[in-house]
């Protein structure tokens, strides 16, 4: 599967409104919670949000970003937040960004595998997106998901060359 999944998948910004049951919300989530994790703290929460009034308040602060519309086209939106305190903090580098960008990558690639669109949003008005679903305190909102049928495949976007950003041995 990862190949294949991870040479499918695409940032799907346009989507069929057909609902997923809740199986298919889990079985993503299920494959997906194998993801790494600091010290395996797992230290992300997953609120998936179906209700099409609460992702409409989502979208309205969501303007201008590309990937607006489809998170009331897409019949779930799945939100990732994560403790900071879980994950570690050392050396000035803060983890909680990385736990819960790879549970969303493990979550992005399972969903593709099955046929499933997703976007990573990343840019959003936190405070916003918290007093309207509730996250509480120490939580951070790190990035969401639309989750759903896509309605159009994007092409392919590009990739920089293999070999212009390797470096052997030393820089
Ligand atoms: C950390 C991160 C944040 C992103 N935020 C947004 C976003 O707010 N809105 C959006 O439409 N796409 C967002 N994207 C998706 C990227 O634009 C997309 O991955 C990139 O253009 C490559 O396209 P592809 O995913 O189809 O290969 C984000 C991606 C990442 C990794």
């Amino acid at each position: 599967m990862p190949v294949d999944a991870i040479r499918k998948r695409r940032s799907v910004r346009k989507y069929q409104e057909t609902p997923l049951s809740d199986e298919q919300i889990k079985e993503v989530l299920d494959v997906a919670r194998y993801a790494p994790s600091w010290a395996n703290q797992q230290g992300w929460e997953i609120l998936i949000v179906k209700d099409k009034e609460q992702r409409e308040k989502v979208a309205r602060i969501l303007e201008g970003n590309p990937a607006q519309r489809a998170v009331t086209q897409a019949p779930v939106l799945l939100v990732i937040c994560a403790d900071p305190g879980k994950s570690g903090k050392q050396l000035d580098k803060e983890y909680y960004m990385a736990d819960a960008s790879l549970l969303l990558d493990h979550i992005m690639l399972e969903a593709a595998d099955m046929g499933l669109g997703t976007v990573y949003i990343g840019l959003f008005d936190e405070d916003k997106v918290r007093e309207i679903l509730g996250v509480p305190q120490p939580y951070r909102i790190v990035g969401m998901t639309p989750l759903g049928i896509p309605e159009k495949m994007p092409k392919e976007r590009p990739r920089r060359e293999l070999d212009e950003m390797l470096h052997w041995e030393t820089w």
